[in-house]
């Protein structure tokens, strides 16, 4: 027939973006097709950090166990090794993933889930039978080609890979999360900063028992340092747990400026063999591929219907594992939006907020992978392999720093310094967690920005400040069991925290959510209500006296904040509220 498929939201792309969108859409109920190109998700392993922020988020969607059950755990991701290869020198360690054991306390009070490794190839098949399970259509071997749009909603062509059919699809609103190639991007004309393409790697997955060596120390990467070998990249070989120990992948340099190495089997076995520094152990080659690492952000996020999410808008090395992580949450964010707006209980303008609050993080997170890649320097320096261009010298330049004279000394406590700048890429907790939203979907309460005690990149800082992720910690239930502030908060409603002097604001809250047609869950947190506050925690957190509020968005964001009850908490609950959702 003639009759054009139409839904209210088309999601294009599978991957973290899109795959996660669905999967929100799927959950919140929202009529959604998704299209995507291959025939079924990522074909290697690619990103794999899953950080505390993304498991938190899949804890509010019903599916922790599900990630926990495929992940490696924390405890063998934490022993980042720096050595010439995975049988020769160690240069250092440092104890990354927040599993530094002063660290650890700072990840387990800030969230009631943990980080963990979790390969693309892994994730996505989650994500994509979750959403199918939940109501998504989604439709592989499906390629988009075009789009127009008007005012009432957008027209997209796609073509059928199977049997090479044209047709269109209509759609209400357009998620375009098809990756750091964004034919959409293109087509729509985003306005980018940064550059693509600055250097070149390529992975190679591969088969080999690796336990002896690196079962004592155990972790997601091995960087190897090897003299004369290192070309463009990231200026070093890096041997990457896929799953302990016996799948891996290295990544591996190569100039950007020449044409694409042609990599077959046995250069692949032997850029692997010389990282290992062991042509006897074997190995067996599952792939190899080539990518760019970029810098390159989008300064806006939507054009018109079309909403664009993950590598579309952020293109970035994988150095702080911030990718998918990032792409995810893109998608936490604005799928409750897209949500609302479609039942009618937002204004359109709610969804101005979205690049408003994401795509500084995205510019946020480009320039901190960068900037990781490039405090590689100091240890090249403190090694003596930046001073020289000669292989053998920068040898002996590595080993001199064993020697018993003043300048090895210095040398020991240079490469010290150099590797502690590390932690701003493997213990970057505040930039995991710290997000801070500035936008229409958040009423401040006049208070100024709470300053950082700690560096901010690395240390996250808990506060209600409205526009922050609402801050962790356990309540208890009648039957003393715990949850978590978060567990209370999300399932794509609204949720409103108070004591009991504060009890007029979820009677209030009852009251807003009939007006406006929206869910309020509200909790009274104190002895004989909703939940109890097991450990003191929740008000030494809160930041507003017992009888204020705190107002949480679905995306576990605070909206709005109240410092006391007001004459009328319902009015001015409703009034923030229908401000916040463009309903005023
Ligand atoms: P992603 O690229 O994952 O997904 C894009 C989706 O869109 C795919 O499903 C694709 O099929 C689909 N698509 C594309 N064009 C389409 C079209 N025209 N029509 C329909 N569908 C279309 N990160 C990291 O942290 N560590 C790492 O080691 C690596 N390594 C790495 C290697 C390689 C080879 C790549 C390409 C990328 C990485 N990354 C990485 C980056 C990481 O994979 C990335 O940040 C996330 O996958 C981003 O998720 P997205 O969903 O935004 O895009």
């Amino acid at each position: 027939s003639d009759e054009i498929l139409t839904t209210d939201v088309l999601v294009i792309g599978s991957g973290p973006a899109g795959g996660s969108a669905a999967l929100f859409l799927a959950t919140y109920g929202v009529d959604h097709i998704v299209i995507t190109k291959y025939r079924w998700t990522a074909n290697t392993p690619r990103a794999h950090i899953t950080n505390q922020r993304t498991v938190e988020i899949m804890r509010d969607m019903g599916i922790e166990d599900d990630i926990k059950a495929q992940g490696t755990p924390p405890d063998l991701m934490g022993d980042t090794v720096f050595c010439t290869s995975l049988t020769g020198d160690e240069i250092g360690r440092v104890r990354t993933w927040g599993t530094h054991p002063a660290r650890k306390a700072d990840y387990t009070l800030a969230s009631p889930s943990e980080n963990c490794d979790l390969p693309q190839t892994l994730f996505e098949p989650i994500l994509v039978g979750r959403s199918a399970e939940r109501g998504s259509r989604i439709r592989f071997d499906t390629e988009y080609l075009s789009l127009v749009q008007d005012d009432a909603g957008v027209t997209v062509t796609v073509r059928d890979r199977l049997s090479g059919h044209t047709y269109p699809i209509r759609a209400k609103y357009v998620i375009a999360a098809d990756g750091g190639r964004s034919k959409v991007a293109e087509d729509v004309d985003l306005p980018f900063e940064g550059e693509m393409d600055l250097a070149g790697s390529m992975n190679i997955v591969f088969h080999a028992d690796l336990a002896r060596l690196v079962e004592h120390r155990p972790s997601v990467l091995y960087w190897v340092l090897q003299p004369g070998s290192e070309i463009g990249g990231i200026g070093m070989g890096l041997v990457r747990m896929v799953r302990p120990w016996d799948e891996w992948l290295v990544v591996w340099g190569y100039d950007i400026n020449q044409p694409p190495p042609q990599v077959d089997d046995a250069m692949a076995t032997r850029i692997v063999h010389d990282l290992i520094g062991d042509d006897t152990i074997p190995v067996t080659i599952r792939s190899t591929s080539l990518w760019g690492n970029n810098k390159r952000y989008a300064t806006r996020y939507r054009a018109g219907r079309v909403f664009l999410a993950g590598d579309a808008v952020h293109r970035h090395p994988p150095s702080n594992g911030l990718g998918s992580n990032t792409s995810v949450q893109d998608s936490y964010n604005l799928a409750w939006k897209l949500a609302m707006v479609l039942k009618g209980q937002a204004g359109e303008g709610l969804l101005d907020s979205y690049d408003a609050e994401r795509a500084p993080v995205g510019k946020q997170i480009v320039l901190r992978a960068n900037k990781s890649i490039e405090e590689f320097g100091p240890i090249f320096d403190a090694l003596g392999v930046s001073s020289t261009p000669d292989p053998e010298q920068q040898t002996a330049n590595m080993r001199a720093r064993a020697g018993n004279t003043p300048e090895a000394a210095a040398q020991r406590a240079a490469l010290l310094d150099a590797l502690e700048l590390k932690n701003y890429e493997f213990n970057a907790h505040g930039v995991e967690l710290g997000q801070r939203y500035r936008s229409g979907a958040v009423i401040g309460d006049g208070t100024p920005e709470p300053g950082y005690i700690r560096d901010s990149e690395l240390y996250y800082h808990a506060t209600t400040w409205p526009g922050a992720r609402l801050p962790h910690c356990w309540l208890g239930t009648d039957g003393g069991h715990k949850v978590s502030t978060h567990d209370i908060t999300g399932k794509g409603r609204f949720s409103l925290l108070t004591g009991i002097s504060g009890e007029a604001w979820a009677e209030a809250a009852v009251g807003a959510a009939r007006s406006l047609g929206i869910e309020i869950d509200a909790h009274v947190i104190g002895p004989g209500r909703t939940h109890t506050d097991l450990y003191g925690d929740w008000a030494r957190l809160r930041e507003v006296p017992e009888s204020g509020c705190v107002l949480v968005r679905p995306d576990a964001h605070v909206g709005w904040r109240a410092h006391e009850l007001t004459a009328d908490p319902e009015k001015e609950l409703t009034d923030v509220l229908a401000r916040l959702l463009d309903r005023a």
